[in-house]
């Protein structure tokens, strides 16, 4: 079991506390193994960013962290625990109790949480009703107050609106108030602005983080999109195929990355080429889920890849509060030459 990633300071509990969280997918042709020994912690007010390319589990992540996985997924084995109480073993309606009001999701798309037949308002009272006693005012009163912290104008208008009247960018925001409305301690945000315009992104960003800053809260944030997590989160973990390869102090992480992986996808970040000199790019297409390559699943695209690679990496730590599961993490001189 890997070591949880650990840059808090000390005597304080970690809000969530994930050990060697494992969920397959149980299919006809194969088992896939969708996420593979995740482990990490998070602290009050901290922001996670969770980073890899599309279909590297983070999204089944957070699904089994809010026990959301259901058949033919079954977490297989490991360790969720909020405020040190073990989530894997509850049952659904004890886990209901908990999703929405301690823990809550943002997806990627708004409509996977909003109701079309129902106002804004209407799903306000459903969220709040469901974990506490409100009249229907109260929550009313609640829900604007909401609004107008994530920025929507005219919030007593906006209550009567059905989700198709809004745009998609004030739907997310919807989705954003309704998911802080109970006071969680954690929230999964599970790639809540990649279908939005860049604008609208940078906005909500800045937005959610101000929020998570003010209330404590502990704040998983979902992403393919290395470039957005920099000036965002407090810690990083990449994954790939499954499995966190590296994790620590986002700085750290991003100006010295220690697995080939993660350095990969900083050099295929556009933003960061200079005008007219090649993109690097990745070779290769991440192998099947159902069919990992044994060892470390990134040496079928890796160029600093040897025979040991074929053999599961250790988990080395690389810095203070910083771990990397790879036989041969880059040296400083190796990322000064990368550059
Ligand atoms: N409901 C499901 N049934 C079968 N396989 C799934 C299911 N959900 C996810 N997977 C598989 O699990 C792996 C991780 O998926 P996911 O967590 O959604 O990736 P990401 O969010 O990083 O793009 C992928 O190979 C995906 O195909
Ligand atoms: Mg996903």
């Amino acid at each position: 079991m890997t070591e949880p990633l650990n840059t808090m300071p000390e005597n304080e509990q970690p809000v969530l506390n994930i050990s060697g969280l494992s969920t397959v997918y149980n299919l006809k042709i194969g088992q896939v193994k969708s996420v593979t020994d995740v482990s990490f912690e998070l602290a009050r007010g901290e922001i996670l960013g969770l980073v890899g390319e599309s279909g590297s589990g983070k999204s089944v992540t957070g699904l089994s962290i809010a026990g959301l996985i259901t058949a033919p997924g079954r977490v297989v084995s490991g360790s969720v625990l909020l405020h040190g109480q073990e989530l894997t073993t509850l049952s659904e309606n004890a886990l209901r109790a908990i999703r929405g009001n301690d823990i809550s999701i943002i997806f990627q798309d708004p409509m996977t949480t909003l109701n079309p037949v129902l106002t804004i308002g209407q799903q306000f009272f459903e969220v709040i009703h469901a974990h506490r006693k409100c009249s229907y005012s109260q929550a009313m009163k609640e829900a604007e107050t909401a609004l107008i912290e994530v920025g929507i104008p005219a919030p007593r208008e906006r209550l009567d609106n059905y989700p198709h009247e809004l745009s998609g960018g004030m739907r997310q925001r919807v989705c954003i108030a309704i998911s802080l409305i109970n006071k969680p301690s954690v929230v999964i945000a599970d790639e809540p602005t990649t279908a939005l315009d860049v604008t609208i992104q940078s906005q909500i960003l800045h937005m959610m983080q101000r929020l998570v800053r003010e209330r404590d809260v502990a704040m998983i944030w979902v992403t393919h999109d290395l470039s957005v997590v920099a000036g965002f989160c407090d810690k990083l973990a990449v994954m790939y195929a499954g499995r966190i390869v590296e994790a620590g102090p986002v700085q750290q992480v991003l100006s010295n990355p220690a697995h080939p992986y993660t350095a990969g996808l900083m050099d295929s970040i556009p933003g960061d080429c200079l005008p007219g000199s090649r993109l690097e790019q990745i070779p290769g297409t991440q192998p099947s889920p159902l069919q990992l390559p044994s060892g470390c699943a990134f040496r079928t695209r890796c160029k600093y890849a040897r025979n040991e690679c074929a053999e599961k990496p250790p988990e080395v730590a690389v810095g203070s509060g910083r771990t990397a599961q790879c036989f041969f993490p880059l040296t400083e001189v190796q990322n000064v030459r990368r550059k």
